[in-house]
This record gives C-alpha cells, sequence and structure tokens, in this order.
C-alpha cells in the first residue's frame, strides 16, 4: 500500500492575524461566512496575506485539491492500493478511508475543508486530527519514507516507484504548496529525498507520473 502524503499542505482556516483584514471582511460579508470559518486563499487574501510569515507557501486550497483529485482518481487507489493523507502547515492532518472520492466541485471541497477543521470528524469518510509529521509518519509505520523535493537527488519516477513498489508499506511526501521546500522538521523525518525532473513542476504532474509508475509495477 503506498501511502501518499500532500505534507505542508497550504490549507487553512483565516489566521487571527488577518481576522480583522479589509479582503478578509469583503469576503465574509460576500459569502455571510464567519471570518475565522473562511478557507485562507491566496486569490480572494492576496492584500491581507502579505502581512503573514511565509505567505508564498499558504493559502493555495486550489492546488491542494487538484493534487488530491489526481491521486484519487488513479486506478491505484480506486484499486485500494493506494491511501491519500493531507497534512497542512498547521500540523492538521486529513486522511482519506482508502477508496473514498473527494467532493467532484472544488466549492463543495472547500466547505468540506471549512467543517473539517472546525468540527475535526475522526470517523467516516475523512478522519481529522492534529499530529506532527514524524508522528503521523510512525502511526503509518511506513519502512521506506520518500520526499519529492526539487532539493534531492536525481531519479526517474519509474526507478522511484521500483523502489517504493519493493515495500510493504511506503510513503511519499509531495509538498502540497506553491514555492519553498520543506521544513527541516520535515526533511528530518524523511529517509530519502528525490528529484525526479531538472524543473519544479505542480505537485499534481509528480503525483499523476508517480502513481502511474507504481501501478505498473504493483500490477505485475
Ligand atoms: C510547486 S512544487 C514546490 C516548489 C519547490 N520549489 C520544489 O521545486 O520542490 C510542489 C511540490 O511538487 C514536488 N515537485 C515539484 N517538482 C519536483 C521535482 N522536480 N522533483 C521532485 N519533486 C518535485 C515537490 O514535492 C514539491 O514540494
Amino acid at each position: 500500500m503506498l501511502n501518499l502524503i500532500i505534507a505542508e499542505a497550504a490549507l487553512e482556516l483565516i489566521p487571527d492575524q488577518i481576522i480583522g483584514h479589509p479582503s478578509v471582511k469583503n469576503d465574509a460579508e460576500r459569502t455571510g461566512n464567519e471570518p475565522s470559518t473562511i478557507i485562507l486563499d491566496r486569490s480572494i487574501h492576496h492584500s491581507g496575506m502579505l502581512k503573514l510569515g511565509e505567505d508564498f507557501k499558504r493559502g493555495r486550497p486550489d492546488l491542494v485539491y487538484l493534487t488530491l483529485l489526481n491521486a484519487t482518481s488513479t486506478p491505484l487507489y480506486q484499486d485500494g492500493l493506494a491511501k491519500v493523507y493531507i497534512h497542512t502547515r498547521n500540523d492538521i492532518v486529513l486522511e482519506f478511508r482508502e477508496q473514498t472520492r473527494p467532493p467532484k466541485s472544488y466549492s463543495r471541497f472547500r466547505d468540506l475543508m471549512r467543517k473539517s477543521f472546525q468540527e475535526m470528524p475522526d470517523s467516516g469518510l475523512i478522519k481529522v486530527y492534529e499530529l506532527p509529521i514524524d508522528s503521523l509518519l510512525k502511526n503509518i509505520i511506513a519502512d521506506l519514507v520518500v520526499g519529492l523535493s526539487t532539493q534531492g537527488g536525481y531519479s526517474g519516477y519509474g526507478e522511484l516507484a521500483v523502489e517504493l513498489s519493493g515495500k510493504k508499506n511506503p510513503a511519499a511526501l509531495v509538498g502540497g504548496f506553491p514555492r519553498g521546500h520543506f521544513t527541516p522538521k520535515t526533511t528530518k523525518a524523511l529517509d530519502r529525498v528525490v528529484r525526479v525532473d531538472e524543473r519544479s513542476l505542480d505537485a499534481h504532474v509528480v503525483v499523476a507520473r508517480l502513481i502511474y509508475e507504481v501501478e505498473k509495477h504493483s500490477r505485475t
């Protein structure tokens, strides 16, 4: 079973620091939501986000959704041979039960995330809990933990897929953020860091290609 972790995901509720910012207040009025229950989104809260630390790495729920969709739409996932976790930059884990499909529309996904962060459900199709990345990997009992990053040593997708497929319960971490790199804390929890291309690609492309290669080995 491949454990795919969308790590340090740029998915969070509006932080207290910018709760009163006009970009947030306007959004709250327009949508009829409490500011503290809205998902931070660069495309809406850009001017407010400039006040936040590491703003370049935050507020991209769309990107997390694309990556999640690419993973959960694959035959590997649908056959129950991959499990997906979103691990946010605030150490909130969203664990998807095997073969659970996320909502087909982005607005529904965003609503589901808002609800999940507020209610932290611990059963059903998505389990939500707070856990640092190292503890999550211990809970998974991963026998190989590979982080995908342009900062890693080069390996082709095929080569990496062979290595992952040779293990019983491997984990692959892909960054759920638009720019920047894994924090030292995340990097410390990895066995290996791997670069699959000279370019920095979108996480959903890396995930789709890696899973396709893993499928080839899990079916032989
Ligand atoms: C948009 S990138 C983040 C940008 C970051 N500068 C980078 O290149 O790793 C999102 C994620 O996609 C994965 N990724 C993108 N390009 C990659 C590459 N060439 N090799 C391995 N992973 C890559 C990494 O997991 C990365 O955290």
